[in-house]
């Protein structure tokens, strides 16, 4: 990149031009206070990238921001003023004397915090009474913060209404399923649909953007908080009957597609309709989940709507989600938010790092790109059965493996313990008492390591070559139909991820409508509803070159749910060169063999059969129901460049190890890093011009790993070149190649 212009001048704007890969931009450099100094920020509307610096280098200044153009496409947020890695706490300063602020910010700053989240729940102290807001204190915790080179992120109050709001306007309190309305006291008592709701949420947020929209040290926005808890109030229960007239058009054309002839379920207008969550027409149940989806969604809006008509382009906008939680249809929630966050709980642990690495995984295919970690605990939790505390070292290892898995910021909740309020008991850095708890030590360590290697890893982001596609409508299809009670969808998506998470280290979880074509392998477990467009897309990635396998109950269902008229996997049939005859619900285990390898299916068994001479069969089952015996249980063709997989059954666990070997063989897929132990996870965080990569040893005996070249420990005192690396129990190391 090279700069032109009046960028010499260190007070005030500086109009110049600057050139990316050939792209001539206009830009303003301006100087900025942070960080207790000041730097130099380069804008441009939507993109507004700043350094630090000392003084008048200019030279200087051109090299860094070569450095961060490059980087902009991974970076989760789109600004670049605060480090690239950041360790940050969950700060409720509404709840302490203003007094204590200092004391406080000054420990955050010596234990390399550098990211307060704020405002979450503190409407009362926001508005103490409608329409008189008192926002003096919050600037000034955002200030004081400020001081301590701590940036911010500004949540907006909406999960916790105060009592002068339920009072006076008590419809916009929740109903529950059984038709009960939640009162004060806790929190999201409210309606989600409540117009009367979203007009003061929207109210307040406004006058937060209104302060803090062009506040420097405020870095994004947090909207609410945990969306979960739906309504069925009769507001909502208009809502929805409103909604499915405008996506039906005629009560005629929602019967056909319900076939509400069953059990006489036909109506005559929209407001016949139930609203309920369980035990309904299937067509019904999966429609309310979408209603469920886009009220969240216009929720978010009611608020993004006033904050982005104040804040500066380069505060991003998020809210913070509950990971596989499927109240509602997170790609369809996170598609009007800037980044995707997510609170990320071990509760009663174990902490099982294979499974909250896939959740990772799945929050980055939210937006398909780098994510923040918005909660996360320090030690333990106050909610779960029992609520034991991590080992010592596996708050550092899980920051790391967050890192690892494309998060940028990683957030400990809470800061300090409220004298009162229900979490008494949670974990915090920082007892009532004001001084550290044991683990401030290990997450002050971690916020030093972010800092050693966030330059390394600014820009950077997991690249994989495999996926596994997910969606919302078959874990809902399925699960409100499991057919065999262990059938259990999540459980699925995970026991196909576990095998090629080891192999390949690095996986996506994405939905089926992100761009496939640059995978070389895509596993999908469970696409039960399997609309037409997206059987278009999976049939082009294969014919361009892809390998697909399909898991089990594949293809059953339209996007109203229905069955499709014909067998599964419905519109592959043809494609696939075969189909399944019957689907059977197993009560034990049922023998498998083949040039698959040999095992054995339990829970489901899809009895396939070929239709094409070009379709093999790969494993077939041996003695059983008499209807299963000797028949297909996998079945392969090869079309276009690339191949499709169907495999019909719930397999042992080795089994689908070998059988994934061979997909990961037969796509080419390597490894990040052969031979790792057991235990030793693997990330690879690339940008264009390179890698960093992320060893983190989840055992509680020191491992050996052979790096297979030269790298260096970013971590390590050393600058020595390495060829293998020490890492003992909990032990990270954090690896750029030397090229050597
Ligand atoms: C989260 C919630 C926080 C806090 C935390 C305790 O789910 O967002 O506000 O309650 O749990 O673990």
């Amino acid at each position: 990149m090279t700069i032109a212009g009046d960028g010499n001048r260190l007070k005030g704007d500086s109009a110049i031009q600057y050139n990316v890969s050939g792209n001539v931009y206009n830009g303003v450099l301006r100087m900025q206070r942070f960080f207790g100094t000041h730097r130099l920020r380069l804008c441009r509307a939507s993109l507004c990238r700043s350094t630090r610096i000392f003084a008048a280098i200019a030279l200087a200044a051109t090299l860094l921001f070569t450095l961060q153009v490059k980087s902009a496409s991974a970076q989760a947020t789109a600004f670049a003023d605060a480090p690239p890695l950041l360790v940050g706490a969950a700060w409720y300063p509404e709840q302490w004397s203003e007094a204590t602020w200092d004391h406080d910010l000054a420990l955050m700053e010596s234990g390399n915090i550098h990211l307060v989240r704020v405002g979450e729940f503190a409407w009362s102290s926001l508005e103490p009474a409608e329409g008189q807001y008192k926002l003096d204190w919050l600037e000034r915790a955002v200030a004081k913060a400020a001081a301590h080179h701590i940036v911010v992120v500004m949540g907006t109050p909406s999960a916790a209404p105060p009592a002068w709001l339920t009072t006076k306007y008590p419809e916009t309190l929740r109903v529950d399923e059984k038709d009960r309305r939640d009162e004060h006291g806790n929190r999201t008592q409210f309606s989600f649909a409540s117009a009367r709701y979203r007009q003061l949420a929207r109210n307040v947020a406004e006058q937060m953007a209104i302060h803090f929209g062009k506040n420097p040290d405020v870095v994004g926005w947090q909207l609410d908080n945990e969306y979960g808890n739906t309504s069925f109030d009769p507001e909502t229960r208009n809502q929805f009957h409103a909604w499915l007239k405008a996506r039906y058009g005629t009560i005629e054309n929602l019967n056909e597609r319900w076939t509400t002839t069953y059990w006489s379920q036909s109506y005559d207008n929209f407001d016949e309709i139930p609203v309920r969550p369980s035990n309904e027409n299937p067509g019904l149940l999966l429609e309310w989940r979408h209603f469920v989806s886009e009220t969240w969604k216009s929720y978010s809006q009611n608020q993004i709507d006033v904050i982005r008509a104040h804040a500066d382009p380069r505060q991003f906008i998020t809210t913070n989600t509950m990971g596989w939680f499927d109240g509602f249809d997170h790609y369809s929630v996170h598609s009007n938010l800037d980044i995707a966050a997510w609170d990320d709980y071990v509760g009663a642990g174990p902490y099982n790092y294979i499974s909250n690495g896939m959740t990772h995984d799945l929050v980055r295919g939210f937006k398909n790109k780098n994510f923040w970690v918005m909660e996360t605990q320090p030690a333990f939790v106050n909610w779960a059965t029992n609520n034991a505390a991590l080992n010592r070292g596996e708050v550092r290892d899980m920051a790391w493996q967050a890192v690892g898995h494309g998060a940028d910021a990683v957030e400990y909740w809470q800061w300090r313990s409220a004298l009162n309020g229900q979490e008494q008991y949670h974990g915090v850095l920082v007892g009532a008492d004001g001084t550290p708890v044991p683990v401030y030590d290990e997450i002050k360590q971690v916020g030093a390591e972010f800092a050693k290697a966030g330059a390394a890893l600014s820009g950077t982001t997991p690249d994989s070559q495999v996926a596994i596609l997910h969606t919302y409508d078959s874990v809902w299809a399925i699960d409100l139909q499991r057919h065999n009670e262990q059938y259990d969808p999540l459980g699925a998506i995970a026991q196909y991820y576990r095998p090629l998470q080891k192999m390949v280290q690095s996986v996506d979880v994405i939905s089926p409508d992100s761009p496939l074509n640059k995978y070389k392998l895509i596993e999908a477990p469970g696409l039960n509803v399997l609309p037409q467009k997206t059987a278009d897309r999976l049939m082009e990635y294969v014919k361009q070159g892809g390998n697909l396998v399909l898991g089990a109950r594949t293809g059953m269902k339209d996007e109203y749910n229905t069955l499709y008229p014909q067998r599964q996997p419905g519109p592959l049939v043809d494609f696939l060169g075969g189909r399944v005859e019957q689907f059977y619900s197993l009560p034990g285990t049922v023998p498998v063999s083949g040039e698959a390898g040999i095992g054995s299916a339990s829970i489901w068994a899809e009895q396939l059969s070929t239709k094409d001479p070009s379709t093999k069969v790969l494993l077939r089952y041996g003695a059983s129901n008499g209807w299963l015996d000797n028949q297909p249980a996998i079945i392969t063709r090869t079309m276009g460049k690339g191949t499709i997989t169907y495999v019909g059954a719930w397999l042992d666990d080795a089994l689908l190890e070998k059988l994934t070997a061979g997909f990961v063989k037969q796509s080419g897929v390597l490894p990040v890093l052969p031979g790792v132990p057991d235990g030793v996870e693997v990330c690879r965080r690339s940008h264009g011009q390179g890698s960093v990569l992320i060893l983190i040893n989840h055992n509680t005996k020191a491992e050996r790993v052979d790096l297979h070249g030269s790298m260096r420990d970013l971590l390590a005192d050393s600058t020595s070149q390495l060829t293998s690396v020490d890492l003992p129990p909990y032990g990270v190391a954090v690896l750029e190649h030397t090229g050597k």
